[in-house]
């Protein structure tokens, strides 16, 4: 049985005492939710007030890292850092990193290497554009973003990456990828898996999916054989929708 996630990508929003009156409400209607890991994942400064707020029944993630332990890399995190403070989880490669801070699939496989080496679990975003779904070649981009970034691992460490499918025209946009959008895209990674690293491998990889998923709709795509759990930004800012949709399985 794959595990199943829900994670909450809360961006940059947030002071600390927002973050802490979220992270109580989030803890407290978790601890309703049954097989489910639930994950919140708020900006680097609210990793540490958040996690005193956490239970057993949310674990903490960030949002990103630097793929170097220590140094002179001024404004960068560390896996160890987070580990340091209680983090389990750490979004790597989300779109927007990608945009906007220019992350190449070569840099991310070296965050994925010195997160896995710090007992982490990485959160790894693929995803393509509008453009490149309207051209036809959005499975093998993101499939290429696999093979860059993660193909160098070995079956055993394979197996601790989560993989989030997050097609960039739904991120924010409140448009989602239809549930069969969704399970087509997965299946084709978790078969490209599968061509690397053998099916019994490929069939214990959470895959979660990312971009517009809300209470309305997460019960629908969860229900996809392929979609292990979700990636939430909007909907993870309040407490009861972000449940909600851990309630969906
Ligand atoms: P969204 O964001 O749920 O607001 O579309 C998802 C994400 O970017 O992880």
């Amino acid at each position: 049985m794959r595990k199943k996630i829900v994670a909450g990508n809360w961006k940059l929003n947030n002071t600390v005492a927002d973050s802490e009156a979220l992270a109580s409400a989030v803890a407290e209607l978790a601890t309703e939710v049954e097989g489910v890991n639930i994950v919140v994942c708020p900006t680097s400064v609210n990793l540490y007030p958040v996690k005193a707020k956490l239970n057993d029944s949310v674990a903490l993630g960030a949002q990103n890292c630097y793929d170097k332990e220590s140094g002179a890399f001024t404004g960068e995190v560390s896996a160890k850092m987070l580990t340091s403070i209680g983090a389990e989880y750490v979004i790597l490669g989300h779109s927007e990193r990608r945009e906007y801070f220019g992350e190449s699939n070569e840099f991310l496989k070296a965050k994925t290497d010195a997160v896995l080496a710090e007992g982490l679990v990485p959160l790894f975003c693929c995803g393509e554009t509008l453009e490149q779904r309207e051209s036809g070649i959005h499975f093998d981009f993101v499939k290429s973003q696999l093979t860059e970034s993660l193909f160098h691992l070995s079956a055993e460490a394979i197996q601790d990456v989560v993989i989030a499918y997050e097609p960039i025209w739904a991120i924010g946009t409140g448009v989602t990828a239809s549930s069969d959008q969704a399970q087509e895209m997965h299946k084709e990674l978790r078969d490209h898996l599968a061509s690397k690293y053998g099916q019994e491998v490929a069939d214990k990889i959470s895959i979660l999916y990312g971009g517009s998923c809300k209470p309305a709709n997460a019960e629908e795509i969860f229900a996809k054989p392929d979609v292990d759990g979700g990636l939430i930004g909007g909907a993870a800012l309040k407490a009861e929708d972000f449940i909600a949709i851990a309630k969906s399985f």
